[in-house]
């Protein structure tokens, strides 16, 4: 389990992960609830979650069936702590295994809607009415319920939707209660919390504020991080956090390598330094980043230049401040969460990401701090909001760390940085004006050095091309080329051709991810 920022036993919601699809989603609508709820996989050491008494167990869904062979199982000891326990689907069939209940595959499995058709008078069922619509995505059901458990419910499709032991505590529902299309879902999700757990909602981002600059304090004492500010969301909300916690001896290093936007490097300091009062070093590397690009065209070369180049430049100006105690960074929830996939456990534990040992040899304790490990992304620009952070960067799109360098196609050349730079302003402004940046999960230009034929005025042109990327996305795993009004492209090429030196043919980038990628590099 994550260290916590905020200690608080029985104020916790463990989730035991099986592998569904909407774990993280489960944990999210409890959090929406203000009630703290954690992720961990379910073989996670049965006594560790006991120690820490959190207040419920939630069993996810996930994509085995129970009596195939090698099926992942709850350890049996969970169900007889006199914790209160909540099955979702797969989450369902354990706790009627436990209790030696039985499932089997259901001749017509169900997938999408549902009527449930709820009995009796379960405190988890508490304000609903007798017929119910619930998302259902299941190929097994419940044939008979373990003994001293009552059937609460029931769909068409499975007899047993619902059940419940209420003087353990135990409820299990086949249907999604985390997913939207639960219309009463998140009544359901309240009934169990506040009702049968009798948790208060405490847990929002005021209160995070509190304990997480009360933890950084402890753990810091009088000592000095260091922390590489991007300029994005992750790294500026820690960087404010930390100030709030322990001023000036955080140390935030913001390197400009050359291939920012328009303006970044000016701005990020505007911002952070003069008006948050940031304790900010900003370095500007843009020629060394540049002659060691000269003449590189490889994606992954670039990237790999970009990356070691910055490690480089960091460490320098670190070592000019001196030794540090802790090193910050902006991790977030999903990073740390180990999933759970059909795969197997081994194949999908994530890796600490962007830990570098050089940059572990400044530090004294060797240790890293994440305020943000326990956040998803909207909460930490909730986080941002509370800390009163602009809407401008609390809102800004994902920048990729080797920044123009991966929209360049090709050679990277300080005359195209500055068309890219330009080309990028204008997109950018364009459709925030058009108010469709928000509505974007990113848009921006990419250099094409295709010399193709142009007129203007009298004369022919042979100039470069630029492409327009603009894609909506939820997690950039999958991501859908965004359909932009017409008159906006109209305006955004006009803009690009006739204001831009060098440019004479704009293209707007229609496909999908997969198969293609959302940057072009
Ligand atoms: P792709 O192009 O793989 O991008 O569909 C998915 C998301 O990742 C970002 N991206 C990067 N971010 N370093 C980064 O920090 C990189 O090398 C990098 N490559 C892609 C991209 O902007 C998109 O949000």
């Amino acid at each position: 389990m994550i260290e916590h920022t905020v200690q608080i036993p029985g104020e916790r919601i463990v989730i035991l992960d099986f592998g569904s699809q909407y774990t993280q989603l489960i944990a999210r609508r409890i959090r929406e609830l203000q009630v703290y709820a954690e992720i961990v996989p379910y073989y996670y050491p049965v006594d560790e979650i006991i120690k820490e008494r959190p207040a419920a167990v939630i069993l996810s869904g996930g994509p085995s069936s129970t009596y195939e062979k090698n099926a992942p199982k709850a350890s049996p000891e969970i169900f007889f702590q006199n914790i209160p326990i909540l099955g979702i689907c797969y989450g369902l069939y354990q706790v009627v295994e436990a209790f030696h209940g039985k499932t089997e595959a259901a001749r017509s499995k169900e997938y999408g809607r549902a009527i449930i058709h709820i009995s009796g008078s379960s405190p988890l069922f508490s304000g609903l009415s007798q017929r119910e619509q619930v998302w259902m995505s299941h190929g097994d059901k419940v044939v008979s319920p373990p003994p001293g458990f009552a059937i609460i419910a029931s769909s068409d499709n499975a007899e047993i939707a619902a059940v419940e032991n209420r003087e353990r505590n135990i409820y299990g529902v086949q249907f999604h209660p985390e997913v939207y299309h639960t219309i009463n879902g998140k009544k359901i999700l309240e009934n169990f919390l506040f009702g049968i757990c009798r948790l208060r909602p405490t847990w929002n981002m005021k209160s995070f504020i509190e304990s997480s600059v009360e933890s950084i304090r402890n753990e810091v004492k009088d000592g000095t991080v260091l922390l590489g500010l991007s300029g994005g969301v992750d790294s500026s909300v820690t960087a404010m956090l930390l100030q709030k916690a322990i001023g000036d001896r955080c140390h935030s290093v913001f390197v400009n390598n050359g291939v920012l936007r328009k303006n970044e490097h000016l701005q990020v300091v505007e911002r952070f330094k003069k008006h948050m009062k940031l304790n900010l070093i900003d370095v500007d590397a843009s020629a060394r980043f540049l002659k060691k690009l000269k003449g590189v065209d490889n994606p992954e070369q670039k990237r790999r230049i970009i990356g070691r180049e910055f490690i480089k430049v960091f460490m320098e100006e670190a070592k000019k401040i001196g030794r540090f105690d802790f090193l910050a960074q902006g991790t977030l929830y999903p990073d740390v969460i180990e999933s759970v996939s059909t795969k197997g456990p081994s194949d999908t534990i994530k890796s600490h990401h962007n830990r570098v040992p050089e940059v572990l040899k400044l530090i004294r304790s060797g240790k890293v701090i994440e305020p943000l490990k326990e956040l998803f992304k909207d909460e930490v620009r909730e986080l941002g909001r509370a800390l009163g952070m602009p809407e401008e960067i609390i809102n800004r799109q994902p920048f990729p760390g080797p920044g123009l360098a991966i929209r360049i196609i090709g050679d990277v050349t300080p005359e195209r940085i500055a068309i890219l730079q330009e080309a990028d302003d204008i997109v950018v402004r364009e459709i925030k004006e058009a108010g469709l940046y928000n509505k974007l999960w990113q848009i921006f230009a990419v250099f094409l050095p295709v010399k193709s034929v142009g007129v203007m005025g009298d004369s022919r042109t042979y100039e470069n091309v630029i492409a327009i990327r603009g894609v909506t996305s939820v997690d950039a795993m999958t991501a859908d080329w965004a359909y932009l009004p017409e008159a906006l492209l109209r305006k955004i090429s006009n803009r690009l051709i006739n204001e831009i030196k060098g440019i004479n043919r704009v293209v707007y980038d229609i496909s999908s991810k997969p198969p293609s990628t959302i940057e072009w590099e």
